[in-house]
């Protein structure tokens, strides 16, 4: 038996923001994946396997050494911010164990810009690439965070679509957010991607293909498509939160497949969203998907999970074939 499951009553029997920092202290003593590697070119170099832990399981990226070892391509930290947020009020995760599911309405806790860098400094190799995810409310914010995090990291992600901050949905109005890319675009030397909202409808994943199209315009590498889907939620102090888990699996397709169709082979898309077993991360990469991150499945499986997908001969095979 391993480890997780004997964890896991105890995980779920605790406070689920609790839990998640225990799990993320007890991920250290977690054994090491030996799979073979299932190589994939991409901007952030040659990964050795299109698998990612996506953005805000390690929120404070103290834990990437621990998570590296679990056998991902590459890992999202963060979000964070260019100074330390503490988020929006209690309660900010519920969980749904027989959908599988989690609600967060965390809004960014992070203890700033400034300390992840020192965090990752003393962490020494940490033996795959990270790509530090940064927000902010303003396009000030996010410009000094992103300028601060690049020469750190192998890559960043921009998360302009996260529904529990409100000034983000300012930043995707097509005015700011074409003021935004070039703010971006300047300062910019590592391969950068921006997170988009999940797909909802055809009207309303135009208007995230118009951001998409003027990124990719702009020549940034790619988008993670996508994040957790804006729903009301009574059990959150604020009364609404992010959907995560299997539900959003279709809207990933959905979304991954369009901006395939619409962009250039050589764009990558990030598909996140959904992804509980070794059939749903290949079936993103047969679709067009680039790498694959994951997050809530992960909280519901543990690490025997990581290791599944990546000995998965139809993800190999599809991870090979790209
Ligand atoms: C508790 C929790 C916290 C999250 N925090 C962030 C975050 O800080 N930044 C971000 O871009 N996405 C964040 N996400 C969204 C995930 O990165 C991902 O896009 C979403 O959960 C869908 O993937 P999944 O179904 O595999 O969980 C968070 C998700 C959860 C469940």
């Amino acid at each position: 038996m391993d480890g997780y499951r004997l964890a896991a009553p105890i995980l779920f029997a605790l406070d689920p923001e609790k839990a998640h920092s225990v799990g993320l202290r007890l991920m250290r003593f977690a054994s090491k994946t030996r799979t073979e590697p299932s190589p994939v070119e991409t901007s952030l170099g040659e990964l050795a396997n299109p698998l990612a832990i996506a953005a805000g399981y390690d929120k404070t990226g103290a834990h990437l050494r621990s998570l590296s070892r679990l056998g991902f391509g590459y890992l999202v930290a963060g979000t964070f911010t260019a100074s330390p947020w503490s988020g929006n009020p209690r309660p900010r995760v519920a969980r749904d164990r027989s959908e599988k599911t989690l609600v967060n309405a965390l809004g960014f806790p992070n203890p700033g810009i400034d300390a992840f860098v020192l965090s990752l400094a003393s962490q020494g190799q940490i033996g795959v690439p990270v790509v530090a995810s940064v927000s902010g409310k303003t396009e000030a914010e996010v410009v000094a965070c992103y300028s601060k995090v690049q020469p750190h990291v192998a890559g960043v992600e921009l998360n302009l679509s996260s529904p529990n901050t409100p000034g983000l949905k300012d930043l995707r109005e097509p005015a700011a957010f074409a003021e935004l890319a070039q703010a971006v675009k300047a300062a910019k030397v590592k391969p950068t991607y921006l997170k988009i909202p999940p797909y909802v409808d055809e009207a309303q994943f135009g208007g995230v293909a118009s951001l998409v199209r003027r990124w990719e315009d702009l020549g940034f590498e790619g988008v993670t498509a996508s994040n957790s889907l804006p729903i009301e939620d009574p059990r959150m102090a604020v009364g609404r939160g992010g959907l995560s888990g299997p539900p959003l699996l279709e809207r990933t397709k959905a979304a991954v497949s369009r901006i395939r169709r619409a962009s250039s082979l050589s764009f990558e898309v990030n598909a996140c969203g959904g992804v509980s077993s070794p059939a749903d991360a290949s079936s993103l990469l047969a679709i067009g998907a680039t790498t694959v991150q994951l997050f809530t499945a992960l909280v519901y499986q543990g690490p025997s999970l990581v290791r599944q997908i990546l000995a998965d001969p139809d993800f190999r095979l599809s991870s090979r074939t790209r």
